[in-house]
């Protein structure tokens, strides 16, 4: 499925769609360049979660930050791994999939290992305010947004 977002607004919404759409051992994969709304599109998801959008930061610097919540949400943030070994170090294959939810920026860090029960959301910049999301692996036929 592909929607366009004219706002950061709705990017957040959209995630927040995506969200309540998740079941337990979901991953969420969003591919994009910096500053295309990767980020916001986190906080939506994450809040559908009960998770406050204000605790979901930049998480590059931590890479992996988890949330006791029920399931537990891991936010991981794959910009600073370059190659495979790094990314089996940051203990990621420990966390995707099972009781867990994750949601992964920069999810073309991880090539073609992408795990089971996988959704893709690729998010390209049309202009300073539009974006277009392309969503893959979702069941659509529970898709209200539009
Ligand atoms: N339609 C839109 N959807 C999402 N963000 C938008 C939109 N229009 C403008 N923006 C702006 O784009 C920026 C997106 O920032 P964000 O941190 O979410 O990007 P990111 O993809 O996570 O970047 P990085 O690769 O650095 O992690 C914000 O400044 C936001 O206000
Ligand atoms: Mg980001």
């Amino acid at each position: 499925m592909r929607l366009v977002s004219n706002s950061p607004h709705a990017t957040e919404e959209i995630g927040f769609q995506i969200g309540t759409l998740l079941q337990t051992g979901d991953t969420v994969g969003l591919y994009g360049n910096l500053g295309s709304g990767k980020t916001v599109m986190v906080k939506g998801i994450a809040r559908s979660f009960h998770i406050d959008s204000r605790d979901i930061t930049s998480a590059s610097f931590t890479i992996i930050a988890e949330y006791q919540t029920q399931p537990p949400f891991f936010h991981i943030d794959l910009y600073r791994i370059t190659n495979d070994s790094e990314l089996d170090s940051t203990g990621i294959w420990d966390c995707l999939g099972g009781n867990a939810i994750s949601v992964i920026e920069w999810a073309e860090k991880l090539g073609d290992e992408v795990p089971e029960k996988f959704i893709a959301v690729h998010i390209d910049v049309l202009d300073d305010e539009q974006r277009a999301l392309t969503i893959e692996g979702i069941d659509e036929k529970n898709w209200n947004y539009l």
